[in-house]
């Protein structure tokens, strides 16, 4: 059950993991990711493509915007699903022919690449560095010990903040990296808000690596700020998707009103446009909006955190995946901030410099006319209840090849490409 890097994970649980390791995991053998195109042609404003293959085709919602939808589904439900779709001429590409394999084949390249690099070394019990590292997705476990070595390694400017603790009982963990806390301005990074976007917190941990690995030769434009990171947002989640359900999305909190549905999608619990579309009262749903804005413990610790620092605080980031996305609120209307002009402009920039850096392709837009109109967004409500004016949230890689299940040969270009944003952001905050 326990996967990953090391020995460690085998017996690195953390509170919580005990009631996920009596699960029996999920396994996606004899289930396509498809892609449907042009979803909203004009023929089809009456008929709920996305809610009909999920409810009706058992179908599993991987990403869904104004021109596509993509999902998984088992081979079962193909056939009928597949009529469906002939019926109101919807054009289905198959991307792969089986999620399992894609999820094996990460799992499997990222204990190659661990072994490779430890060679035959046994590790010491006594060893004290943490096992961190970007070769493969890594343990909450790990990246918490990571959080901590880091304070004790440089005291004078870190801190460790438990903000919080989950359904779960797990911690929820903030990281500040401050030379003046008092004056500085101050610029926020998550990750981790959807448990399958393994990408995420892996990147999030590299932007922390890349920042305190050498904090002394940064610019100034990076030692003059306050950082604030959660790699992250939703533990109880990533160590489900970890441990039961690779494609899990949002949190593990049970729902009151239907027994066997658990989870909360944390980005539609935010107190902003909460009851606009793009969300679902339904607790089964993956984009489940909650019972009210910030009903769920990470919604509400960051939210509460966040609201006591919002002097100073310029900019807010939020990791996620996939699609290579760099975009700006709003979110929840078909509406653009009033400086969207300066956003737009900011995203520009850090897109020209990945593509220099890496050679990958990010699209720089406002969320709505990309992503589509969801209300509760973290990103949303930085902007709209805090007033934070840098606000960006980055959909990483790919673009659908391999979805949430990217191999993790791709981490350190990925997360270069996070990177990248969180310099330009900065830079643009001068
Ligand atoms: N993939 C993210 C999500 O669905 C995109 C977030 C964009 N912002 C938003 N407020 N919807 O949550
Ligand atoms: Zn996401």
């Amino acid at each position: 059950v326990a996967r990953g890097n090391s020995n460690a994970s085998l017996t690195g649980h953390v509170l919580g993991d005990h009631e996920d390791l009596n699960e029996i995991p999920v396994r996606y053998d004899d289930t396509e990711l498809w892609r449907i195109h042009n979803i909203s042609d004009a023929l089809l404003w009456t008929v709920p493509v996305t809610e009909i293959m999920e409810n009706k085709f058992g179908a599993n919602i991987w990403k869904e915007n104004p021109k596509y939808v993509d999902l998984s589904i088992t081979k079962t439900q193909a056939k009928g699903a597949r009529s469906f779709l002939n019926a109101h001429r919807l054009d289905t590409e198959v991307l792969a022919r089986n999620v399992q394999d894609l999820i094996d084949e990460e799992q499997l390249e990222g204990i190659r690449a661990t072994q490779a690099k430890l060679g035959r070394r046994i590790r010491k019990a006594s060893n004290d560095g943490s096992e961190m590292n970007w070769n493969d997705y890594q343990s909450l476990e790990t990246i918490y010990d990571y959080m901590r070595e880091i304070r004790a390694k440089y005291p004078d400017i870190c801190r460790l903040y438990t903000i919080g603790h989950t359904y779960g009982g797990r911690e929820l963990k903030v990281l500040r990296i401050s030379e003046n806390p008092r004056d500085n301005k101050k610029i926020w990074i998550d990750g981790g808000i959807h448990a399958r976007e393994w990408i995420s917190p892996a990147t999030v941990t590299f932007i922390l690596s890349k920042l305190m690995d050498d904090w002394e030769n940064q610019p100034k434009y990076i030692r003059e700020l306050t950082w604030y990171i959660m790699p992250v947002m939703n533990p109880d989640g990533y160590q489900y998707s970890r441990t039961v359900n690779r494609l899990w999305r949002k949190n593990r909190s049970p729902s009151t009103i239907r027994a066997n549905c658990f989870g909360v999608d944390l980005n539609r619990n935010f107190d902003i446009g909460w009851t606009s579309q793009g969300s679902s009262k339904d607790p089964c749903s993956d984009i489940y909006r909650g019972s009210a804005p910030n009903s769920e413990l990470e919604t509400k610790a960051v939210a509460e955190f966040l609201s006591k620092r919002k002097y100073n605080l310029e900019a807010y980031l939020t990791y996620h995946s996939y699609g290579q996305l760099i975009v700006y609120p709003w979110a929840f209307k078909a509406v653009k901030v009033k400086d969207a002009n300066v956003l737009q402009r900011v995203a520009n920039t850090a897109a020209e410099r990945i593509i220099q850096k890496t050679g990958t392709p990010y699209k720089a837009a406002v969320t709505h006319e990309v992503l589509g109109i969801a209300g509760g967004g973290s990103d949303d409500w930085s902007r709209g209840v805090l007033g934070v004016k840098y606000v960006y949230t980055v959909e990483l890689r790919d673009r659908g090849l391999n979805g949430f299940v990217l191999p993790p040969k791709y981490i350190k270009d990925t997360a270069i490409e996070g990177w990248t944003v969180a310099e330009t952001v900065a830079q643009a905050i001068g």
